[in-house]
């Protein structure tokens, strides 16, 4: 009997070791943490529970047979999170590069399909490339089922992709269909080819780190959602996350004890906005200034800085922020603004997490570049996402609210709830200055200077909105946490049926 339950744990420590201690000692040399590592650091302590550790591939080619890996190249199984139940597999580099073959592809699958029966978040820690080149089409078609999923669990489940290592093919298709993604500097890449294949065929000289490295996803691609400086540190930041999201699209959001006032007034706020109506002032300070414990974890910090999303919690519960940032471009909405934006919006509408926004925008920004570049359809799509949206929405406008970026920016007209701004907010059609030149085009400079203090007296406020209905009150701004807490504990039962349809034709 001992025999046989001393074979069970040597076949268990040989499972463990992956594809063998030297090459844990590469991993390890590149400033990487093995598959096991980084899943003991994002789980509970002891909670994880691993499936199919003895599953090897059935390839023949390519002399394959003669090299099994129990496990084959993916850790699989569940564990809990601050006592929250997540589905997971992470990826092991040390066996084949982590690449996907048939029965790899089977582990996954399983998690996926376990994932959506119990309806609990699943996370991919990727550090893999792609379909296993020896295994062929066996590979691609177990991809094909991979992605699959991910899309029949979008919006039901939320699926996280870290990316924590070279990951090319079918390991960023996948990701890319998930909710987030988030890499490691220097260690991490992403690309549908590599450069060595970018070479061969366009003949361009690019490092793995221009082409495809975190500093490229994170600011100019916004492929990824964010970056840390190691496993760890991105590690324990993915447990915060997932301490902020819904367990699936019917749970409601997480609750969790908080000490902070849900009255307490910021006197700061009432002289955030500067006099001068063109200087910057930090929109991030609002949000911190608002949110329970001044917690926030921002989602795109660096791509789009123009608009500001993440997620922090009012009264214990998790809502969305959507924020102008007046400290660059003015805050102003261009394309990369508007699908940062749109996604995060429809994030928190698939997930009924309730949607704060912040608006001071001067407007969208002109320019070729941005008609060129499809700038209509773009910032369409931030219009169609707050439209669409049924969640709880509540904006207030500190600033400007300027001509179709006002009526975009989660306003009354096209589903806000509760709209409240600061006494100076200014709602128009544009700017003084813009206005009166196209009203009094050709008038003295007398006339342009008196017609321009009239239209700042009478446009350059929250009244005429507010006169309308269009802005249920002028606000304080020391008051605004306890407006907001009020205003959403009001819609929390807040129930809105779209008509049906398959699907609506949101322009992508
Ligand atoms: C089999 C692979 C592999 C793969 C890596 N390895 N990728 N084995 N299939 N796809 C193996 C290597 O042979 C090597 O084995 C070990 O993993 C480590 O790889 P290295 O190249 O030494 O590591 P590194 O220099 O860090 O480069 C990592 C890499 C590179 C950037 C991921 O290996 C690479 O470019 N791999 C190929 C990527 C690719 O084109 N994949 C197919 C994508 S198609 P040894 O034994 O030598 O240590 C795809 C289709 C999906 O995924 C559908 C999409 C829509």
């Amino acid at each position: 009997m001992k025999d046989i339950l001393d074979k069970l744990e040597q076949r268990r420590e040989e499972a463990r070791l992956g594809g063998g201690k030297a090459r844990i000692a590469a991993q390890h040399k590149r400033g990487k943490l093995t598959a096991r590592e980084r899943i003991e650091l994002l789980l509970d302590k002891g909670s994880f529970e691993e499936f199919d550790m003895f599953v090897e591939h059935r390839s023949n080619e390519f002399g394959m047979e003669k090299s099994k890996i129990p496990g084959d190249g993916v850790v699989t199984g569940w564990g809990t999170i601050n006592g929250r139940t997540v589905y997971l597999f992470s990826k092991d580099f040390t066996v084949f590069g982590g690449s996907l073959s048939e029965t790899h592809a089977q582990k996954i699958i399983k998690v996926q399909d376990m994932a959506m029966k119990a309806r609990a978040p699943i996370i991919g820690l990727f550090d893999a490339g792609g379909a296993r080149i020896q295994e062929g089409v066996a590979a691609l078609g177990g991809y094909g089922e991979v992605f699959k999923r991910n899309v029949i669990a979008s919006g039901v489940i939320p699926q996280i992709s870290i990316i924590m290592g070279p990951c090319a093919g079918g390991d960023v298709y996948s990701p890319a269909m998930t909710d987030f993604i988030f890499m490691v500097r220097d260690t991490s890449y992403m690309f549908v080819t590599g450069p060595d294949v970018v070479k061969t065929v366009t003949n361009e000289v690019v490092t793995a780190e221009e082409l495809g490295g975190a500093s490229v996803h994170t600011a100019k691609s916004g492929v990824a959602d964010g970056s840390f400086e190691n496993d760890v540190e991105c590690l324990l930041q993915m447990r915060r996350l997932i301490d902020f999201l819904p367990a699936n699209n019917e749970s409601g959001v997480p609750e969790w004890p908080t000490q902070d006032d849900i009255d307490r007034e910021d006197h700061s706020l009432d002289t955030l906005i500067p006099d001068n109506p063109n200087k910057p002032y930090d929109i991030k300070e609002l949000i911190l200034k608002v949110a329970d414990e001044g917690d926030f974890f921002e989602v795109s910090t660096a791509y789009a800085r123009n608009i500001v999303t993440g997620f922090g919690r009012i009264a214990g519960a998790t809502v969305g922020f959507v924020a102008n940032q007046p400290m660059v471009l003015a805050g102003v909405l261009d394309i990369d603004a508007s699908r940062k934006a749109a996604r995060f919006v429809r994030f928190c509408d698939a997930f009924n997490i309730p949607i704060v926004t912040f608006v001071d925008v001067p407007g969208f920004l002109p320019g070729t570049n941005q008609e060129y570049g499809a700038l209509i359809k773009h910032g369409a799509k931030l219009l169609f996402a707050y439209s669409q949206a049924t969640v709880p929405l509540v904006t207030v406008i500190t600033r400007k609210a300027f001509g179709g970026a006002y009526d975009v920016m989660a306003s009354k007209h096209i589903g806000g709830d509760i709209n409240y701004a600061w006494p100076t907010a200014q709602i128009a059609v544009m700017g003084a200055k813009g206005a009166v030149e196209i009203i009094f085009r050709g008038r003295s400079a007398e006339e342009i200077a008196a017609q321009t203090r009239q239209y700042e007296d009478r446009f350059l406020s929250p009244f005429v909105a507010a006169e309308r209905g269009y802005i249920d009150d002028v606000i304080m701004p020391h008051a605004t946490r306890k407006r907001i807490a009020r205003a959403l504990a009001m819609l929390k039962n807040k129930h809105v049926e779209m008509p049906a349809r398959k699907h609506d034709n949101l322009p992508v």
